[in-house]
């Protein structure tokens, strides 16, 4: 049934997806989008937030600070983000302007996990430079390791480093790999988790289906880098005073010299949690195998990152923010399947007062914390 909800003005910074910002023009919401390739200047944000309007649609690449909330006050009711990772809002002043902000785990879980596994096999396996030499005519005859070879996947050990809901999901596919498992978390540890990943691994030995029992374990940080095939990172962006333990930088010129130099790196987080002139610095000086990255510390990534360097061209894949970049993932309307559906839901249930109007309550908001 649709409700007419008139009084409701949104304001998106980007097309999300038609068909789900069409439910809530439906609804009688006014719906203005900024329907271009680049994110809106902040000027203009500003500028609809002071206008009044009740709802903001985000994505990743829009920073909204003290100063969009500041403009927002008394007016701006909700912040709807369509991505889980919100390092680009400032959750300390979501809470002092007391702006509930949602985000859209879980939707994104698998074509995230799903990806990582992807780029890891294709760095490892060497697809790229493989294609490349097929599409060159360079391909001059079937030799067992002429002109190159890959590393195989299967049976390795794999370090989950953050074993939060997207860490987990590449750890269930990991056991399909009959990789030996090496789990990292700073600050939540999923002992329950991990028991049944090994009861599995267990069951799969016993029926023969893994020749060798293959083991999953919580590490520390050092034990898991230096033990690691490949080493895959799924933590959030915390900086300097936002943590007690944060991520920037967790990956650098140190801990990079902890890998095994047939390891290779893994980013589906977010960029700076990888120190980017340090590691290609580390693929360079062979200190590292090589690596596959999805995020950036600056996005697009700049004409001149010493990533794209023609020499570690072959042992460093670059993609484009792309992990979650699936048709039902990105676009479904289903809040249970997509982030579409479920920014739209999200900024439904705050504006309609659902669940009795606490943002507290409301399954995606991410600043509970600010109405309890
Ligand atoms: C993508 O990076 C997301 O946070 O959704």
């Amino acid at each position: 049934m649709t409700r007419a909800n008139p009084r409701f003005r949104v304001f998106a910074t980007c097309n999300i997806g038609d068909e789900a910002l069409e439910l809530l023009r439906r609804r009688g919401y006014e719906l203005e989008v900024y329907d271009q390739l680049e994110a809106p200047p902040k000027s203009l944000v500003l500028e609809k937030v002071r206008s009044g309007i009740d709802g903001l649609i985000t994505t990743l690449r829009d920073p909204i600070d003290a100063e969009v909330f500041e403009a927002g006050k008394g007016t701006l009711r909700v912040v709807a983000q369509d991505a889980v990772g919100f390092d680009n809002i400032s959750r300390a002043d979501a809470n002092r302007y007391k702006i509930p902000f949602t985000h859209t785990a879980d939707v994104l879980t698998e074509a995230t996990a799903e990806f990582a596994l992807l780029m890891l096999a294709s760095v490892a396996r060497k697809l790229y430079p493989s294609e490349r030499l097929v599409r060159e005519n360079r391909w001059g005859a079937w030799h067992p390791f002429l002109p190159f070879l890959g590393d195989e996947v299967t049976g390795k050990t794999l370090a989950v480093i953050g074993t939060g809901r997207i860490g987990q999901a590449l750890i269930k596919k990991g056991v399909g790999f009959d990789n030996d498992i090496l789990c990292y978390d700073p600050t939540f540890q999923a002992h329950d988790f991990v028991r049944k990943i090994q009861e599995i691994m267990d069951l799969r030995h016993r029926h023969g289906f893994s020749p060798e029992r293959r083991t999953i374990r919580y590490v520390d940080f050092e034990e898991a880098l230096r033990h690691a095939d490949f080493v895959s990172l799924h933590v959030p962006l915390l900086r300097e005073g936002e943590a007690a333990r944060p991520t920037y930088h967790l990956i650098n010129e140190k801990t990079l010299r902890l890998m095994k130099p047939t390891a290779y790196l893994i980013n589906t987080s977010r960029g700076p949690v990888v120190d980017e002139q340090a590691l290609a610095a580390a693929i360079k000086a062979n200190i590292i195998a090589g690596a596959a990255l999805d995020v950036f510390e600056e996005e697009p990534l700049p004409a001149d990152s010493p990533l794209r360097d023609p020499a570690i061209e072959d042992r460093v894949r670059l993609f484009h923010h792309f992990a979650s970049a699936g048709r039902i993932t990105r676009l479904s309307t289903d809040p249970n399947k997509g982030m579409a559906g479920r920014t739209v839901q999200a900024l439904i249930d705050a504006l309609e007062g659902n669940y009795g109007g606490n943002p507290a309550e409301m399954p995606y908001v991410v600043n509970k914390e600010a109405f309890r």
